[in-house]
């Protein structure tokens, strides 16, 4: 098997893995050689796809502050936010601000030339650093352009990574499955970076594109590092009826209203004071009562929905703040915005658990760090306020960056070659999976996921519905034992890449249901019908869920409260 060896593993090129680059090439004044490895090609990482803003405080002499910030944070998470982590968060993310200025974000700006920021959901001062609605597709193309200018870097675009391999407790080598050439390939480096995004496609009425399946988090798991916090899946109050793609919350930041089928702006009811701005827990419970209540409009496969509406806001500032938006619903719905109300309801949108990783981004192997939506930094806690995830890409791809470059000069070294696991793995994969010819389809075993995760984890949740849930996903991983692979070629084999996908996907789903379900209370994102109050008492605490090859392993850890003890949360 070829085996290549750089300095540096970054797995993932979306926001938090190009930062990483960057600030490692910083850091060791580009003396540092680095393969960066993506299952897509770089430009077609799902960051591209973030559209609202950025948050950050750049406006301290307007009334914003960085306290204000962290707390708005804190509150956020529902307190289940590391608050040291918070402070960390919210004093770098100005300075990413202004550093992608300086690295070429055509940001929007004020009259005054400022950058614009625009009012985001949870957050008590305008703070979404905005590029239109494309901000992520602007940050990824400055950040790209910017690691142009360093040379020891090498590509592996479409590269499957399909484990995570240890010598003596510490990273050894990844092993892929290179798509091109349709070879299988050990990868080696002294250090290893995680920041392969979020798990979406677990559910079926998701805003993320289809490559998001986390398979960072899987590999990583089942290399027994640790994922915290899986069962709090934010559901973002707005995706389009029936596709999912976001409808940014910069919609509302721009003044858009939601309504229900009687045109009443329902959030009065919720959040009398932030409205459609509450965070997207308290919205998309709110809309999720409506619907279930009966009002809502009846959609297609279930979906039923209500309305965002911009028609008060006129043709120019659509144009001009909310081009995407408009161009997606006329294209997808030949709908208009800007005479017509929005069909929305909410949407598996983010993970705020992942990878244990601690402030620094390091994880519990010395030798291997995370960031990004991948990695739970335990940043977000409960529930993430909208435009602080591409700020968390930005601050710990600066973090980790930096910290892998130090731990490169101060002479980090690789471990031994772990040949004998990777040949096994890849007689797993090309011996055992490749030839596989069951009864079973990949297809519908990952729709049969998805719809269980759609049913079964959504916005309300009850212990007999998860329970029923992990019952579905153990029957699918049976159904997969027997799976059939039709495409037996080694070149570009999407069959095979979507197969492994799934093994990974089915792994994750029973990961989050077995934390949610022993989770018995109501926290952010995780609301219990059975257990509506949060308590402090029994889950002020970090979830902790282990591989064991067999029922995962739940542990808990305590939530690191520096400033703010728990209080109720009312918006
Ligand atoms: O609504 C949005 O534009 C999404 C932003 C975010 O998830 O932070």
């Amino acid at each position: 098997m070829q085996q290549i060896v750089h300095d540096v593993l970054i797995l993932g090129t979306g926001l938090a893995g190009l930062r990483a680059a960057i600030g490692m090439n910083l850091r060791t004044r580009g003396n540092i050689d680095i393969g960066l490895v993506s299952k897509v090609q770089v430009m077609r990482s799902h960051s591209v796809c973030a559209e609202g803003g950025t948050g950050a405080v750049m406006r301290p002499e307007e009334g914003d502050s960085l306290e204000l910030h962290a707390w708005d944070t804190v509150k956020g998470s529902d307190f289940l936010g590391d608050q040291d982590v918070v402070d960390r968060f919210v004093s770098k993310s100005p300075d990413e601000i202004r550093l992608l200025d300086h690295w070429g974000v055509p940001w929007s700006r004020r009259p005054d030339g400022r950058i614009m920021q625009r009012p985001f959901g949870g957050h008590t001062f305008p703070r979404a650093c905005m590029a239109a609605d494309k901000t992520g597709f602007f940050e990824m193309q400055a950040l790209y352009d910017t690691l142009q200018k360093f040379s020891r870097f090498s590509r592996y675009d479409e590269g499957f990574i399909t484990s995570l391999l240890l010598e003596q407790g510490r990273f050894a080598g990844l092993t892929m499955y290179d798509a091109p050439t349709g070879e299988f390939v050990l990868l080696r480096a002294k250090a290893l970076l995680i920041a392969s995004g979020g798990l979406g496609n677990l559910f079926g009425f998701t805003t993320y594109s289809q490559t998001v399946t986390g398979d960072g988090q899987a590999i990583a798991y089942r290399a027994g590092l640790a994922l915290e916090d899986p069962e709090f899946l934010q559901f973002h109050p707005t995706g389009l009826v029936p596709s999912g793609i976001l409808m940014t919350e910069g919609c509302r930041g721009e003044g858009g209203y939601l309504r229900n089928s009687r045109g009443e702006r329902f959030m009065e009811k919720y959040a009398p004071k932030m409205m459609e701005l509450a965070p997207r827990d308290i919205v998309s419970r709110s809309e999720m009562t409506e619907i279930l209540e009966g009002r809502g409009f009846q959609g297609p496969d279930g979906l039923d929905y209500v309305h965002l509406d911009l028609t008060h806001l006129g043709a120019e500032r659509i144009n001009k703040r909310l081009p995407l938006i408009r161009e997606v619903c006329i294209k997808f719905l030949g709908l208009d915005p800007i005479t017509q109300m929005i069909p929305i309801r909410p949407v598996a949108h983010y993970s705020m658990g992942g990878v244990e990783a601690g402030i620094d981004g390091r994880t519990k192997v010395e030798n291997i760090w995370a960031a990004g939506e991948v990695a739970c930094h335990s940043l977000h806690g409960a529930n993430r306020l909208g435009c602080n995830s591409t700020a968390e890409c930005l601050v710990w791809g600066g973090i980790t960056g930096d910290e892998i470059g130090k731990y490169i000069l101060a002479g980090g070294q690789l471990s031994d070659a772990p040949v004998r696991q990777a040949e096994q793995e890849e007689n797993r994969v090309f011996s055992g999976l490749l030839r596989r010819d069951g009864s079973e389809s990949v297809a519908a075993i990952r729709r049969d996921l998805q719809s269980t995760m759609d049913q079964h984890a959504g916005v309300y949740r009850t212990g007999e519905s998860m329970r029923e849930g992990l019952a579905k996903i153990a029957s699918l991983k049976d159904r997969f034992q027997r799976v059939r692979v039709d495409d037996k070629s080694h070149i570009y084999n999407t069959n095979l890449i979507q197969t492994l996908e799934t093994e990974n996907m089915l792994e994750l789903a029973e990961v989050l249901l077995y934390a949610a379900q022993a989770r018995e209370e109501s926290r952010g994102g995780h609301a219990r019908t059975d257990f509506p109050a949060r308590d402090d008492v029994k889950f002020l605490a970090h979830s902790m869920i282990y591989y064991t090859g067999r029922t995962p392993r739940l542990e808990y850890k305590p939530v690191a409260i520096t400033n703010w003890k728990p209080v109720e949360r009312k918006y």
